[in-house]
């Protein structure tokens, strides 16, 4: 039978223990042994609930216990859960975290320390929570040179955004409902800033190129900038506003940026709504492929982390290869990254609008939004972008997307 240890008892941690209980026969076939939770990690006693015998607030306890052999970590953060987690896998234990920015910040160092123990480091509940994503990267698509990955990748932002497309719902109540469901992260900015899903396309862009990419590096905007006038226009187009993390190859450099977008229904991801992630990738062999399904909440992230249990399991005697070294990648500036906008400018000036850009533009106007006119550009660095747009009242502009399935 193998033992497992789980670090941090909250939403992830609960869903753990409670997919290796119901799951338990169809575990202990893909597994080819038992898998049982005999210690879990918690600040807190958890009086009168079954997991209270388990409960144990040393991580010594685990680290030095020979019969545990992975270990789960699902507390958050990156400092402590760093230090915990290099111990296990000094000790000897295969370890498996949904922890994004623990992954994010040391996910080459902990690779290379379970490399040099033998034992396993797997995260496929960091980026996408249930969606696999991670091992197609690392298994399925090696022969592969991956040329672009697009997807909305933070159920939190996804589920408000749809909300307030579809409902006119208010950003606050919508928030508020996101982290009672344990959508959101402990600290939500992390979400509507962006920098979850930033964290996210770091670590895949990380993966495919083998080189380390840094998500303070990228540019990286939230979603709390885009209000319910930017929605009423984007109906009155037939399009939708979605909170993408992308990275591309173009002439040998990689770009990225996690940014709102508008995509218009041609665009893979423009049915992907509330909670559910969808990531798109392109391969310059296999073409497009598609990956949906639950991007946040307890048992389809812990069902993720299960699986990876499962693999450390079947492989306790090897480590299996993750091509992610600590060189750190040089990523192109968005600067030079070139896209079509759309645009909202205060006033009525259309001509000083065409004068900054060009003649062809075309006005969009939506009616009980006055004083102001919309535009799309035709395709411009975003250095061009920039310069015309500061000869104007700009009141909003967001990126397009045209990615289209081929
Ligand atoms: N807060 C994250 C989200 C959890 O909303 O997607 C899953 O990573």
């Amino acid at each position: 039978m193998a033992k497992v240890a789980v670090l941090g008892y909250g939403t992830v941690g609960s869903g753990v223990v409670e997919v290796l209980e119901k799951n338990a026969e169809a575990i202990k076939l893909k597994a080819g042994q038992e898998v049982e939770v005999k210690s879990v990690l918690d600040l807190r006693d958890f009086e009168g609930d079954p997991i209270q015998e388990k409960i144990v607030h040393d991580i010594d306890l685990i680290v030095n216990d020979p019969e545990i052999d992975v270990v789960v970590e699902v507390m958050g953060g990156v400092d402590v859960p760093f230090k915990f987690v290099s111990k296990c896998l000094e000790a000897g234990k295969s370890v498996c975290t949904s922890n994004k920015a623990l992954v994010e910040a040391k996910g080459p160092q902990l690779l290379a320390l379970a490399k040099e123990k033998n034992v396993n480091f797997q995260f496929e509940a960091s980026v996408g929570g249930g969606i696999p994503i991670i091992r197609p990267l690392n298994t399925s698509l090696t022969a592969d040179k991956i040329l672009k990955v697009t997807g909305i990748m933070n159920g939190t932002t996804n589920f408000i955004l749809t909300k307030m497309s579809n409902e006119g719902a208010s950003y606050e109540e919508v928030l508020k409902e996101a982290q009672e469901l344990g959508y959101a992260e402990r600290n939500p900015e992390a979400d509507v800033k962006g920098h979850d899903a930033c964290r996210k396309i770091a670590i895949l862009t990380s993966l495919y190129s083998g080189k380390t990419v840094k998500y303070g590096n990228i540019t990286c905007e939230g979603i709390t900038e885009v209000s319910n006038e930017d929605f009423a226009y984007a109906k009155e187009l037939g399009c939708v506003i979605k909170l993408l993390a992308s990275s591309y190859e173009k002439d040998g450099k990689i770009y990225a940026i996690t940014a709102p977008f508008m995509i218009d229904k041609n665009h893979p991801l423009y049915n992907v709504n509330g909670v559910l992630n969808g990531i798109y990738v392109n391969g310059n062999m296999v073409g497009d492929l598609m990956f949906f399904g639950s991007g946040a909440g307890k048992l389809p992230t812990a069902a993720a982390v299960c699986a990876d249990v499962v693999d450390c399991v079947r492989n306790l005697d090897r480590t299996l290869p993750v091509f992610w070294s600590e060189e750190e990648l040089e990523l192109g500036k968005t600067d030079d990254e070139v896209r079509a906008f759309f645009v909202r400018v205060k006033g009525t000036d259309i001509n000083k609008a065409k004068e900054a850009f060009n003649d062809e533009i075309n006005v969009v106007r939506v009616k009980g939004i006055d004083n102001e006119f919309a535009f799309f550009t035709e395709k411009m660095t975003e250095k061009e972008f920039n310069e015309a747009a500061a000869k104007l009242d700009v009141i909003s502009r967001i990126r397009i997307d045209d990615t289209v399935l081929n």
